[in-house]
């Protein structure tokens, strides 16, 4: 959507993976996570937005039908949580659904309320919304999300508009002039069987994807307890390959170290937050052996090297293969490690179970421009 927002992919924090419903989603559990934000480097790295999921409202609307926040989780409502985040330098989102209810089914849905819950979502500083595809009473999915659309940009404020429909209705075909993202499938859960069935269904989409307007294979999961720490990082990566919203779904105040280093890599949300906005796609998925490659804003190639496989196995690939041009030689930058080398153009690396490595790869420019052969004279 042209409205100016997510020109890269958006970043943040969204509670539903971590608590659901639980009575831990309320307003102290926000504020510790926009103090956390900022105090733990995350707000540096690029994190922004705060988002609240289902389950923030009272069951029923007022007598003006106007949304109630739910006054056990949010006793002095959305507006004051909105103020304490915006006072950290952060953005705060907010959750509704294209439908009579939300999809836990205990608070409003804004179908045929649009414009009224628009406004008071404007009115309390909301920045964000991600609108979800319950209980949509089979109306159609373009008309119902264009309308949320309409609304939110009468209000005047700058509402960044995620789009929740699951890939139901191929979203990718419309939704580039509805909305600034849209899911591409179900929803993720704490598994790597879950997470490698979603990386399969979002990296064939990618010529969908690019500034303002991007694939969305849902939320991390990073930190939540269902992968091991190396499936973790092939999550971070892949996502980051794949230019995805990065939206940490763990409570940070529980998170371990090993779990704040992976979501806070800076050389590798620099690839997903690429200013060229290209989202990468496999060149190869040969043996459950996957080479994603994507192109960067200063000709670099970020490159995922992600085993699918429950045992070790040898990846390879090449600069001309990832299309960068003929060199004498390669910078090889391993974002895990943070550690560089030098290569004549073999790309390659024995890769754990489940496993990724991943690269950033330049033609060594200093040798293209001046390649061996020619004496400069300057011993
Ligand atoms: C749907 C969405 C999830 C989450 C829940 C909340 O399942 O896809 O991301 O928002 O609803 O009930």
């Amino acid at each position: 959507l042209d409205n100016g927002l997510a020109l890269t992919p958006q970043m943040g924090f969204n509670n539903w993976n971590a608590t659901q419903c639980s009575a831990d989603f309320n307003e102290g559990m926000v504020k510790g996570i926009a103090d956390l934000f900022v105090s733990s480097g995350l707000k540096d790295a690029g994190y922004e937005y705060v988002n609240l999921d289902d389950c923030w409202a009272e069951q029923n609307r007022d007598a003006n039908g106007d949304l109630v926040p739910n006054r056990t989780r949010f006793p002095n409502g959305i507006r004051a949580v909105a103020d304490y985040v915006h006072s950290k330098g952060l953005k705060l989102g907010i959750y509704s659904s294209a439908g009579t209810l939300t999809c836990a089914n205990n608070m409003p849905g804004a179908l045929g309320h649009e414009e009224q819950d628009a406004r008071t979502w404007a009115s309390w500083g909301v920045d964000y919304l991600k609108y979800d595809n319950c209980n949509n009473q089979g109306v159609d999915a373009i008309q119902r999300y264009t309308k949320m659309g309409d609304a939110l940009k009468a209000t005047g404020r700058p509402i960044l508009y995620s789009i929740c429909e699951w890939g139901s209705n191929q979203p990718w075909l419309w939704g580039k002039d509805v909305g600034n993202s849209w899911r591409t499938t179900g929803d993720i859960s704490d598994s790597y069987s879950s997470m490698l069935s979603i990386v399969h269904q979002n990296m064939v989409l990618s010529q969908y994807a690019g500034p303002g307007h991007w694939n969305d294979p849902d939320m991390l999961e990073v930190g939540n307890g269902g992968m091991t720490d190396t499936e973790y990082r092939s999550h971070f990566s892949l996502w980051s390959v794949m230019a995805a919203p990065l939206l940490i779904g763990t409570d940070l105040r529980k998170a371990s170290a090993t779990t704040m280093s992976i979501l806070q890599n800076k050389e590798v949300i620099a690839v997903d937050q690429d200013k060229l906005g290209i989202q990468g796609a496999p060149i190869s998925t040969d043996g459950g052996r996957d080479v994603f490659v994507k192109r960067l804003a200063n000709g670099d190639r970020a490159v995922v090297l992600f085993n699918e496989a429950d045992s070790p196995q040898r990846i390879t690939t090449s600069a001309s293969a990832i299309g960068l041009p003929d060199a004498a030689a390669y910078t090889v930058r391993d974002l895990w490690a943070h550690a560089t080398h030098e290569t004549a153009g073999a790309i390659a690396a024995t890769v754990p179970a489940h496993g990724s490595v991943m690269y950033r790869v330049a033609a060594d420019r200093s040798w293209a421009e001046y390649p061996p052969a020619v004496d400069l004279g300057i011993g």
